[in-house]
């Protein structure tokens, strides 16, 4: 492998082969989500505790210190809102040249397996990986559903990270699932676990992301569970210990309950 892509990738990846990412890209079709309405401020108290941040070019160059030491991933996909019509119909947003210039770790696209717009996105992460390969940007592929949620199980989300690994992703990123082993040992790149919708309780957040782990992700790249929660910094933290420090989830539970007291909402 290259030496800058092995370098980036081992930027993201920490020493004991896991990562966490955390994601405030969500306005690029969502507008300003709650509680990322100013993602700056949003994420300043959360940087120490990410392995990377996922983000637009856009709030990357307005909102994000450029002094900032932690290691980017670029969403390069998009086109699409909310109300429009269809939200898979997303295509390629940045150029590698602004890649390049922006530093970035890696990129990140979407693609949306068995959608209208399946082909499209999917011909567009192979040009991506072609571009970026040529100057050692890894690639991590995201499985997106738009607002088809029930999709999100074993079977469909393992065709979509195996497809997305076959065109050249450095590394999948995908919903967690009940069988989320079938999802990973039918990838050969890495998998990261994202987060959907904030969940009912907190419990149910540490119970699958520990699952996730233990099935063989490497991580997480979970935004609204995280910056959505009473208490950010304390999750955060949490899901660190689970990722970078074997805790169970009864060791993450107690830790998180305790960071709790001691944090300010
Ligand atoms: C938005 C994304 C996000 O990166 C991903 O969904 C993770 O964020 P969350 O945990 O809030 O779902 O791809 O399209």
């Amino acid at each position: 492998m290259d030496w800058g892509k092995k370098n980036r990738l081992s930027r993201l990846i920490q020493k004991d082969g896991h990562c966490l990412f955390l994601p405030i890209d969500h306005g690029y079709f969502q507008g300003p989500t709650t509680k990322l309405e100013k993602p700056g401020e949003t994420v300043k108290p959360l940087l120490p505790y990410c392995d990377a941040i996922f983000v637009t070019r856009g709030v990357l160059r307005s909102c994000i210190d450029p002094n900032n030491t932690t290691p980017i991933i670029l969403r390069v996909s998009g086109g699409t809102s909310i109300i429009g019509e269809d939200l898979s119909n997303e295509d390629i947003t940045t150029s590698i040249k602004e890649v390049i210039r922006l530093n970035v770790c890696a990129v990140g696209f979407s693609i949306y397996v068995g959608s209208k717009y399946e082909h499209q996105t999917l011909m567009s992460l192979a040009r991506l990986v072609d571009k970026a390969e040529e100057y050692g940007i890894p690639v991590m592929a995201v499985t997106a559903v738009g607002k088809e949620l029930e999709k999100r199980d074993a079977r469909y989300l393992a065709l979509a990270c195996r497809i997305a690994a076959e065109l050249g992703a450095s590394i999948v990123k995908t919903y967690w699932c009940e069988n989320f082993e079938k999802i990973v040992n039918g990838c050969p790149v890495p998998v990261v676990i994202a987060g959907g919708p904030k969940v009912d309780s907190e419990l149910q957040l540490l119970e699958f992301v520990y699952d996730g782990i233990q099935k063989g992700a490497i991580g997480i790249n979970l935004g609204r569970n995280i910056w959505q929660s009473e208490h950010p910094v304390a999750m955060i933290r949490t899901l660190r210990a689970i990722i970078h420090e074997n805790a169970t989830v009864k060791e993450a539970n107690d830790l998180l309950e305790k960071l709790k007291k001691g944090e300010k909402k």
